[in-house]
């Protein structure tokens, strides 16, 4: 008799005793092939609104919708079987009110069945982060770089040179954890910034172009393994070139089709023994 032994999911209290001890390791998901793949291997997978971009080709991700987020979170969570999955809440979801994320980050709850929700923004979403913990949604802050208010801040640049914007971003920190988040990414800040707040919040950070010194890292898994290569931000290391890979074994397939060396009848079906040692193009009788 065989005895499946299934694996102990990684909670949120997992992740939230982290702070100042083993890193965090945490990749972006969006598809259930995904998420088996990189399950046994990471923390906590992301289900982040970057897939409008990934996998989309938008511009932004400004124009990911929440029905898109619970799909791609649906599928994430039927793969992955140990992993913590958070799923971010889209653009115009939650920015209304308190009430209106509640809303929305309970549905993606019910319905993903997701440990908890992302959100971006500081000191003006601490009120919305309180009002998500305290009726039983576990928030992951995000400060620093808030790609959802791309238009606001005129584009993507490091954050934090200015004296002014690292306080304020400091402030973000500490209003998101004082909020309740059982942790925050922080994304694209110089590295000084991103180490200080770290050693100031009580929270793991979870740094994205930011600083070794956080308690744990993210990236974005295409980028990992070279498959979204349009162009390759300073703070991505690629671990494979998938991307090149696929292109090749296209080339090869398109090569192989228009030379008719695939199929051979080998991949065929209903072929007589005798037949494969014959002329792979031979017209059936
Ligand atoms: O949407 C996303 O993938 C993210 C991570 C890059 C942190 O927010």
């Amino acid at each position: 008799m065989s005895v499946h032994v299934k694996a102990k999911r990684v909670t949120v209290p997992d992740i939230r005793g982290r702070k100042g001890g083993e890193p965090v390791v945490c990749l972006t998901a969006y598809t259930a092939l995904t998420a088996v793949l990189l399950d046994d291997t990471v923390d906590l997978l992301l289900v982040g609104d970057s897939l409008g971009m990934v996998l989309y080709g938008m511009d932004s991700t400004l124009g990911v919708t929440l029905e898109m987020m619970i799909a791609h979170g649906q599928a994430v969570m039927r793969g992955a079987k140990r992993a913590c999955v958070i799923v971010d809440l889209p653009f115009g979801s939650y920015q209304e009110s308190k009430e209106t994320a509640f809303r929305n980050a309970a549905r993606v709850m019910k319905e993903v069945g997701c440990a908890g929700v992302k959100l971006e923004g500081g000191v003006e979403m601490a009120e919305t982060i309180r009002f998500l913990t305290e009726r039983g949604i576990p928030v992951l802050g995000h400060v620093g770089l808030l790609p959802q208010s791309v238009n606001t801040a005129g584009g993507f640049r490091s954050l934090g040179r200015a004296e002014k914007e690292a306080e304020e971003i400091r402030a973000d920190a500490a209003a998101v954890a004082a909020a309740g988040a059982f942790a925050m990414v922080i994304e694209g800040t110089i590295e000084p910034l991103a180490r200080a707040i770290t050693s100031e919040v009580s929270v793991p950070t979870i740094g994205i172009g930011a600083s070794p010194a956080c308690d744990g890292q993210i990236l974005v898994t295409e980028d990992l393994v070279g498959l979204f290569s349009d162009f390759k931000p300073r703070f991505v290391k690629r671990y494979a070139e998938l991307g090149a890979g696929i292109a090749l074994a296209a080339k090869e397939y398109a090569d192989d089709v228009r030379h008719r060396r695939f199929p051979t009848l080998d991949h065929c079906f209903g072929v007589n023994p005798a037949d494969k040692t014959a002329s792979p193009h031979k017209k059936a009788g």
